[in-house]
């Protein structure tokens, strides 16, 4: 598997988790240095890991099935344009982008509307053909990610249009310690999800921690 934006908070939090659970992982940048980079200090953190760091578009085309897209929204589609052809028809793409404020001048709390309907669906517009957007990752904090002592204990919400692209990457987060992986419906769900980040964020600024969703109710 690929994380684009790899070298980022919750893309780095996310390799460490996978790669610990023995999942081998690269690494995405727009530099490939930098790439290389973040996944020297992956494998220091997690020795035994299969780290390893590329150029986007290469970490693209080296991963298997699923490739996490995980950069700022302002950045989310100069990032997939920037890939060109490099996503394949088999894999899929899951997507943790939230249109945060911040993409236009506003605050972190504030989610901004987005013309397809939410960050997923606008992935979903902008890859090639064949292509599969699953949507997911919304609520988990980069600093518990990275912070490896740390027990998630929670749950992820992941939205998709087919439930065959929905459990391989269910498959796939499922193998981090402490994850739940909860189906919660179509891409155009993700709307309703990708609100819970700001949500969040102002939870965790006024009760100072890094606060998760936990479903309950599910057998
Ligand atoms: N942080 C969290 O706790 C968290 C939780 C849930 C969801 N999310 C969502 O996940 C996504 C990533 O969040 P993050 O906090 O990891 O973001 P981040 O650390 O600010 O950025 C992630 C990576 O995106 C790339 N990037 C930054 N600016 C860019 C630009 N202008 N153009 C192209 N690439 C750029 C950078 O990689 P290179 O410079 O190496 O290319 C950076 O390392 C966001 O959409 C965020 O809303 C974050």
């Amino acid at each position: 598997m690929a994380i684009l934006g790899g070298t980022g908070q919750l893309g780095f939090g996310l390799a460490l988790r996978l790669g610990r659970a023995g999942v081998p992982v690269v690494l995405g940048s727009r530099d490939g240095a930098r790439a290389v980079e973040a996944a020297v200090r992956a494998s220091a953190r997690v020795p035994g890991g299969d780290f390893s760091g590329a150029e986007n578009a290469e970490a693209a085309s080296r991963a298997d099935r699923i490739v996490v897209l995980s950069v700022p929204y302002a950045s989310q589609a100069s990032t997939l344009k920037g890939l060109g052809e490099a996503l394949r028809e088999d894999q899929i793409l899951l997507d943790a982008t939230v249109p945060l404020g911040p993409a236009v001048g506003g605050k972190p709390t504030q989610l901004i509307g987005v013309w397809q309907g939410s960050a997923a669906q606008a992935a979903q517009s902008l890859v090639p053909k064949g292509v599969r957007v699953v949507s997911g990752l919304h609520t988990l904090s980069a600093s518990l990610l990275e912070d490896l002592d740390h027990d998630l204990d929670q749950d992820t919400l992941i939205c998709g249009d087919r439930k065959a692209d929905k459990e391989p990457v269910a498959e796939l987060l499922g193998r981090i310690e402490g994850l739940r992986v909860v189906d919660a419906g179509r891409l155009e769900q993700s709307r309703i999800v990708e609100g819970l980040t700001p949500l969040l964020i102002g939870i965790n600024i006024r009760h100072k921690t890094h606060a998760g969703v936990r479903i309950t109710g599910l057998a």
